[in-house]
């Protein structure tokens, strides 16, 4: 106890050396005695006791309790007032100095010392709670979310400044409105906060979100976007002690998410119109196959949304049929506008497009495995096809897809070297060698297209 410093404030000078002496008994050390309360606070600034005793009555301008507060409330140094006699105004100007504990004189050496014991720990809890609530506040108010807290009757009792700047209430203003009037949202088009969960009585506020569909009306009368959550507060009982919502601007992130997906539209609609152009270009030297690419990808399209293949696939298809016979290109015009029957030769010339339109392809970083289907567009399941001879589920289902297009469309439509088939002959093929050649799925979904559901081909 000795490192435990403590100042005497005491006008009489014997019962100050009495208090000297029993506070050297008891093990403190004596930081000073002085007489006056101007002495006191001057004394505690100069000498940081860890403690002052402290007359209530004392002569001069300042008496105990001004002193006792400016030294609690400037250097955080506890005060313990002794008094003689305790009349009802003093009592009362005394608790409003925040007192750590009174001594009636005259006073017995045990009552000093549990007088002085419990004031040291309360006054050390007391800047610990202090600490902590500093703490948690510049927390709260350097945070980057706006918090509003409320009381059991979802009544406003805490606004951090950023809930104040993006609601537009002053927190003195707002303090104890209900929640809902300060905080005007809608969250998915229904009104937020929504109300509480349970029944009449037992009811609390219930956990609830702001997805980033939010809406906020600001008291200024604007409007933006924000996402957050409402949680109750619960005491270490379970009992509610209301609840906190913390929410966000998302503005800017909304800004972003804007240009970014339009960002991506336009590279879209432009690697659209790339591949469709792509596909003109090799229909202008061979005007006897014209459209025939444009109508493939129609009718693959057609046949994956009536098997449900996933949209994001279908785009992939589209872009594939609109280009799947790009490798012509390669082969002399002669040869692909040549009425009557084709040599080997020629035929193994046709047979090269594949290939030639994958090597052109492969390097084009699509989303989709694009030059692979093309690749693959004239293998058949039995393993029949070209160029490599796959069988089954070695051919990508969109090439698989394309196959069985591509024959219809080519058969239902003129060739050089033929008259059209029509669309029956070419639907009766696809059927006759189903499982053979083509997927059954794939010509059941097709034939229920043209005999159930009245798709055409384009002209
Ligand atoms: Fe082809
Ligand atoms: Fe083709």
């Amino acid at each position: 106890m000795a490192n435990i410093r403590i100042l005497v404030v005491e006008d009489e000078s014997l019962v100050g050396r009495d208090i000297q002496n029993m506070l050297r008994s008891l093990g403190y050390s004596i930081a000073g005695l002085v007489s006056t309360g101007e002495q006191a606070i001057q004394k505690s600034r100069e000498l940081g006791p860890d403690l002052v005793l402290m007359d209530i009555v004392l002569k001069g301008e300042v008496d105990g309790i001004s002193a006792a507060d400016t030294i609690w409330e400037s250097l955080g140094i506890p005060v313990v007032y002794l008094t003689a006699y305790t009349d009802e105004t003093t009592l009362q100007r005394a608790k409003m100095t925040e007192p750590f504990g009174y001594l009636l004189k005259p006073f017995e050496e045990r009552e000093l010392q549990t007088t002085i014991e419990m004031a040291l720990y309360k006054s050390k809890m007391d800047k610990k709670l202090k600490e902590r609530d500093r703490w948690l506040t510049t927390i709260l108010y350097s945070i980057g979310d706006g918090i509003i807290a409320t009381d059991t009757a979802d009544r406003v009792a805490f606004m951090n400044p950023l809930a104040e700047r993006l609601t537009g209430w002053d927190e003195g203003e707002a303090l104890h409105k209900p929640l809902a009037e300060v905080f005007k949202a809608e969250a998915d088009g229904k009104k937020f906060p929504a109300g509480r969960s349970g029944t009449a009585g037992s009811s609390e506020i219930a956990d609830s979100v702001l997805s980033s569909q939010s809406i906020l009306h600001a008291k200024s009368g604007l409007s933006l976007p924000v996402e957050g959550s409402l949680s109750p507060i619960r005491d270490e009982k379970g009992s509610s002690m209301g609840g906190v919502l913390v929410f966000r601007d998302i503005t800017m992130r909304k800004q972003t998410e804007a240009d970014l997906e339009a960002g991506l539209d336009k590279l879209r609609r432009a690697l659209d119109a790339t591949v469709q152009a792509m596909g003109l270009t090799i229909e202008m030297r061979d005007p006897y196959t014209a459209g025939h690419q444009r109508r493939v990808s129609k009718l693959s399209c057609a046949i994956a949304q009536e098997m449900g293949i996933s949209p994001n696939q279908i785009d992939g298809l589209r872009m594939a049929g609109d280009i799947h016979d790009l490798g012509k290109i390669y082969i002399p015009a002669e040869i692909l506008s040549k009425p009557g029957q084709l040599t080997d030769i020629e035929f193994t010339i046709i047979k090269t497009h594949p290939q030639v339109g994958f090597d052109i392809l492969k390097a084009i970083d699509f989303p989709w495995p694009v030059a692979q289907m093309v690749l693959q567009h004239h293998e058949w399941i039995n393993g029949s096809g070209y160029p490599g001879g796959l069988k089954g589920d070695e051919i990508l289902y969109e090439a698989r897809i394309l196959g069985v297009a591509d024959v219809v469309e080519a058969m239902s439509s003129h060739r050089p070297y033929r008259p059209s088939y029509g669309i029956d002959r070419a639907l009766e093929e696809i059927q006759s060698r189903s499982g053979q050649l083509y997927e059954p799925a794939i010509v059941e979904a097709c034939l229920r297209l043209f005999r159930d559901k009245g798709f055409a081909l384009d002209k």
